[in-house]
């Protein structure tokens, strides 16, 4: 009890601290229940210990699930699906889903490898029928969509389109950003919101739109890494 109330103390003054005063009244969440930051890393630990052993559980249930440890959940639990394809994340992935859960479905054939630190925020869904191979330190902005796959055909008696997805290193993918089957994303490249990937796109690049189109080249060095 002594400690619950220290811990409750300590965050509504490190609150106090980082926040300009609001009344209580005006306040969707009471100062008191702010969590602080340790408060927060608790909660992050139990969440991801909870996402380990989800993951270790439909392991010994035969899907085709890889992670380390250093997988992170801040928020609400991804929905993983594996539903005959296999899902790799490496060390340091982040689901940081607040109000909506992202979602990951790997589609029979499908394999989806999400690289070491990347971001993935609210509602982001990637879905893979072939390949979808995303590189370290990338981050995805909330609702974006990566589909492999159309699901549907356009004309009659055509084939599905199902092509490979790459995206490099350092990738930053503003807020619902769509990119489509068979592109090709080059490191330190950003994606303006909103913008809809339909052609490769090379490094260094800003591009914008739907169709997304070139705005201008990027200052990075290889060493660097978004914050
Ligand atoms: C990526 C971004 C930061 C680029 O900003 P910037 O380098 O300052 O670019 P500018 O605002 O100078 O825009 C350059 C050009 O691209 C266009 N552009 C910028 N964002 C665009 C968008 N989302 N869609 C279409 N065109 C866009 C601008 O109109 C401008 O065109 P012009 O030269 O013809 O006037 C910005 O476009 C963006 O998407 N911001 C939102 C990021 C986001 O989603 N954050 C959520 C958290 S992940």
């Amino acid at each position: 009890m002594f400690r619950m109330t220290r811990l409750c103390r300590s965050s509504r003054l490190a609150t106090d601290m980082t926040m300009t005063p609001i009344s209580d009244h005006a306040s969707p969440c009471p100062r008191s229940q702010v969590p602080g930051p340790r408060m927060s890393r608790i909660s992050q630990k139990l969440r991801s210990g909870l996402f380990a052993m989800r993951m270790a559980v439909r392991r010994l249930r035969g899907q085709k699930i890889t992670l380390p440890d250093g997988v992170l959940v801040t928020a609400k639990q991804p929905t993983i699906k594996c539903r005959g394809g296999a899902i790799t994340m490496e060390n340091g992935v982040q689901f940081r889903c607040t109000h909506q859960r992202a979602r990951i479905s790997a589609l029979p054939g499908g394999n989806i490898v999400i690289g070491a630190r990347t971001l993935i925020n609210n509602g982001v869904a990637i879905s893979s029928a072939a390949q979808v191979r995303i590189g370290p330190d990338c981050k995805f902005g909330e609702m974006c969509v990566i589909l492999d796959t159309d699901y549907h055909q356009v004309d009659e008696g055509a084939p599905v389109r199902v092509a490979q997805i790459e995206i490099g290193r350092n990738v930053w993918l503003g807020r619902s950003v769509m990119v489509l089957p068979g592109v090709t994303i080059g490191d330190h490249s950003v994606i303006a919101s909103g913008s809809i990937v339909t052609a490769d796109v090379p490094e260094k690049m800003l591009m914008a739109g739907a169709p997304a189109k070139a705005i201008r080249s990027i200052r990075a060095s290889d060493s660097f890494r978004r914050h």
